[in-house]
């Protein structure tokens, strides 16, 4: 399964080159203060930089309190990239980046310095003399996204936040909006939510982030199985048994209690990521590439979920808070430990769930997730379970083919079969085929937030989350958060970090004759 490629060559990134390039205008990034600016979104701009994906008149406009000059946040942000970023600092490749990057301080949410921010904008226009694309990011806290885009709204940046790419008949850019998570708390406050943003910008123009979506290996979970004529007459409840995923962290909650306390990980981690994982692993083939036909159909996986039964919940939740532990040797104090977290908390910081989708293609295939914080190791994968041969030729319980999708870290796939043990006897012995990112294509691949903000940069909202996935996903979750509330599976198991999560989520799969794999 290991393509040849010289090692010097990176398909991916020499692909993305080819064929796509941010467009001139500005990037304005609101909450650039904040951690996923330091951390992520300004390393990722400069590694797009370095792999000459974002045009020279492509500015970057950092949005924040902050009584900082252009200069100042320029060495802050060099900081970050110097310890978060992907690709090596130079003082050369930093003089090309810090030219093009700005601080615009917005303190007092006052029509005056939104009107300011517009006159920079259009200055930079002039400058440039093109039509600016101009993308408005949104990574202040989710109480601000409604208020921050009337602002921009009011100061006419969203006048021409209309559907299209590039210039307009009259010759104009076309501004976007992009806004980070949580989008919503619950079904009500993402429809709530969604119906702001659209009275300001057309769902066309609304990009709503799920980083997962930008990783390469997500991604490529089209790619497998749309590209590949021999997996998807498989890809079914008459072969595939059931279907595993699994997504662990093993860090804590880290800090982050107080807000940690309000999410919980199945609003943290499944309502997003993990159910964007289900939904592109599930969906039907779509028409074309192309961002509704995709989302068309991950929707449709999204309603097909049958709903929890709140009176057989603990068939089906399993919920978990991990108390202290020491794996490798590492303390990690307990989660009612942490500051932020009151004594009687109820919060949840792993679940195990069982899930239906009931349509054609899934009718009775058990899906099982879980998610945790504090588990042994940081791993995300997909693994289909297919069914036995129907008839055991060589005896013995040697388990089925699993195709295990590895999203992250050692990004990759393994696909398990049987072989014949070497020897004298007619014995099956199980054995993988591996494909690992990093020996096939020389190098790992981007970071998700690079693939997502040069998307947002051209205009491509294909691994942007639509308003009615998120609706459809915040239904089945605000569901099963009522369900749980005065059930069995109120107050979560513990289990001790550094472990795989309570004893009773070994449970729910042995009750169907399953266990967990440990990746
Ligand atoms: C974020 C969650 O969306 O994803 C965090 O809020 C989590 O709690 C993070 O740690 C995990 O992202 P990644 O890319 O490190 O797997």
């Amino acid at each position: 399964m290991t393509p040849n490629f010289a090692a010097a060559t990176n398909p991916l990134r020499d692909g993305l080159r080819r064929t796509r390039r941010s467009l001139p205008g500005a990037l304005v990034i609101f909450g650039a203060s904040g951690d996923l600016a330091h951390r992520k979104l300004v390393p990722a701009l400069f590694a797009l930089q370095h792999d000459d994906l974002l045009d020279d008149r492509t500015m970057i406009v950092g949005v924040s309190r902050r009584d900082w000059d252009d200069d100042a946040f320029r060495a802050r942000m060099r900081q970050g990239v110097e310890e978060f970023g992907r690709v090596p600092v130079t003082d050369a490749a930093w003089g090309r980046f810090a030219q093009r990057l700005v601080h615009h301080a917005i303190r007092e949410e006052s029509d005056a310095e939104y009107a300011a921010l517009r006159e920079r904008l259009a200055a930079h226009e002039a400058r440039i003399d093109a039509p600016a694309e101009n993308v408005f990011y949104l990574s202040t806290p989710p109480s601000l996204f409604a208020a921050v885009s009337r602002r921009l709204a009011a100061a006419g940046l969203f006048a021409n936040a209309v559907p299209g790419v590039g210039e307009d008949d009259a010759g104009r850019g076309r501004a976007r909006l992009v806004v980070e998570k949580p989008f919503g708390t619950d079904l009500a406050s993402a429809r709530a939510l969604n119906r702001d943003l659209i009275s300001l910008v057309p769902e066309s123009a609304l990009y709503r982030i799920d980083h997962y979506l930008g990783k390469e290996t997500v991604q490529n979970l089209l790619v497998f199985r749309f590209a590949n004529g021999m997996f998807e007459p498989l890809w079914n409840s008459r072969y595939v048994e059931h279907v595993e995923i699994t997504v662990a962290e093993s860090i804590g909650v880290a800090g982050r209690g107080a807000y940690f306390e309000e999410a919980g990980i199945v609003r943290d981690m499944v309502q997003n990521h993990v159910f964007q994982f289900l939904a592109l692993t599930a969906m039907e083939p779509p028409v074309e590439f192309a961002a509704d036909a995709v989302r068309t159909e991950k929707v449709k996986v999204l309603r097909a979920l049958r709903p929890i039964d709140p009176a057989r919940i603990a068939e089906s939740c399993v919920r978990g808070r991990y108390v202290r532990g020491a794996p490798g040797g590492k303390e990690i104090p307990g989660y009612l430990e942490e500051t932020g977290v009151p004594p009687g908390s109820t919060t949840e910081t792993y679940v195990a769930l069982r899930l239906w989708i009931d349509n054609w293609r899934w009718g009775g295939v058990p899906w099982y997730l879980r998610v945790g914080k504090a588990m042994p190791k940081k791993v995300s994968e997909i693994a289909i379970h297919f069914k036995p041969a129907p008839h055991r030729l060589f005896g013995g319980d040697v388990g089925q083919n699993v195709l295990a999708i590895r999203i992250q870290p050692d990004e990759g796939m393994s696909l398990r079969f049987l072989t014949k043990l070497p020897g004298p006897d007619m014995v099956a012995q199980p054995v993988t085929m591996d494909f690992r990112y990093g020996t096939s294509f020389g190098a790992a691949p981007p970071e998700a937030y690079e693939r997502l903000l040069l998307d947002a940069l051209i205009g491509d909202s294909t691994l942007f989350t639509r308003d009615d996935e998120v609706e459809a996903s915040w239904q089945w979750i605000t569901a099963l958060r009522d369900a749980w509330k005065g059930s069995s599976v109120e107050v979560p198991e513990t289990y001790e970090a550094g472990t795989w999560g309570p004893a009773g989520a070994d449970a729910l799969l042995e009750r169907d004759g399953y266990r967990w794999r440990r990746p």
